[in-house]
């Protein structure tokens, strides 16, 4: 008898995994500020790292586990074998190329492309149910990638699009308000990149909607230039790159907060990116993010905002972008 057997009497084999489970691909800045905020956030204690460099990844796993006693019972599990991740009711990609100075999210297409090529399908082989969330860039068309090459339903298939982008200008509303971040209403739809487009017509405090105040708020035409706070918006990521390398810490608490509204069911609403043929006049076979209720089986609903003419030109424009993007595309 070893010690354990002489004080433990097992009555049935163990699970392995916990009906939570999320796993996260690439354990660069995105992925572990994902990790590290789905765990610290509580919104799940059940975690597996899958990356392709080893050592860095046994070194974030142990340095996660060493401090696993001060969360809820964490299981977090690490391997570059995809094993590791089976029974994952979200899987995050996160893995792949990352901005670098002077470059857009477009710049990295080709080689994410090629990396998530590889990734979905053993995803998919321990998780066939899983939904994935898409977070390596350009977001929108390796989201429309994943859903093709993983044959799930669209409902599982889902980008973290301008969720982010959304909560930097809700952040850039509040300070320039001084008014509390979450009583700040404002979205920002369409592609999460450059051709992003800011709903201006729907911003709001307590139900006072702002343009009703200064008609020309947030247009070229507004003496007090809100239209800034959209620049500032499409700039962010790349003012923070240029400063510290990379978007860890938004991403991840940005990608928590998804995770949670799928896990617990929330029926809350995201800015999140879908596929979006038929709405708003749409033509194309798109992913861009639109307003999305999210619960357990991934998408439920879209929100279609009614949009003012011009917001609705310049979200058509966006898919109009995405699309020929995306037929360039060689997957
Ligand atoms: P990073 O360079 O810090 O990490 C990337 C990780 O991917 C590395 O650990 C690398 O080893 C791993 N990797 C590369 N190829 C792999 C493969 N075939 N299999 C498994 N792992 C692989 O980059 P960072 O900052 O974490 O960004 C990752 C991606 O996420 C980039 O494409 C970036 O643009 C994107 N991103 C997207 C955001 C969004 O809101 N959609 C926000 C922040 C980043
Ligand atoms: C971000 O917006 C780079 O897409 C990344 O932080």
């Amino acid at each position: 008898f070893s010690t354990k057997d002489s004080f433990v009497t097992n009555v049935q084999p163990q699970l392995d995994h916990s009906g939570h489970k999320i796993t996260v691909v690439g354990v660069g800045a995105a992925g572990i500020g994902s990790a590290f905020s789905i765990l610290t956030r509580s919104v799940s204690n059940d975690i597996a790292l899958v990356d392709s460099a080893q050592d860095k990844l046994e070194g974030e796993a142990l340095d996660l586990q060493h401090g696993s006693s001060f969360l809820h019972n964490a299981r977090i599990v690490a391997s570059t074998d995809y094993a590791v991740t089976a029974g994952s009711r979200i899987c995050v990609l996160t893995a792949g190329a990352r901005l670098k100075k002077g470059e857009t999210r477009f710049d990295l297409l080709q080689r994410n492309v090629e990396i998530a090529k590889n990734i979905i399908p053993q995803l998919l082989k321990y998780s066939p149910d899983t939904i994935l969330l898409i977070v390596s860039n350009p977001v929108d068309i390796l989201t429309h990638i994943a859903w093709k090459i993983s044959g799930l339903p669209k409902t599982r298939v889902i980008g973290s699009g301008t969720n982010l982008d959304s909560s930097r200008f809700r952040f850039l509303i509040s300070q320039r308000l001084g008014i509390g971040l979450s009583s700040c209403h404002g979205w920002i739809i369409g592609e999460h990149g450059d051709s992003s487009v800011a709903v201006w017509s729907s911003v709001n405090v307590a139900g006072v909607r702002l343009q009703t105040l200064n008609p020309s708020f947030g247009t070229d035409g507004d003496d007090e230039k809100w239209s800034e706070l959209h620049q500032k918006v499409i700039t962010g990521a790349y003012e923070v790159n240029k400063r510290k390398g990379n978007t860890g810490w938004a991403t991840g608490l940005n990608v928590s907060g998804i995770c949670e509204g799928i896990l617990k069911n929330s029926r809350n609403v995201y800015a999140v990116s879908v596929l979006v043929q038929g709405l708003h006049d749409i033509k194309e076979e798109v992913f861009l993010s639109l307003p999305a209720v999210l619960g357990e089986n991934g998408v439920t609903d879209v929100i279609i905002q009614p949009l003012e003419n011009s917001e609705k030109a310049k979200l058509q424009k966006s898919a109009q972008v995405l699309s020929k993007v995306m037929k360039s595309v060689k997957w």
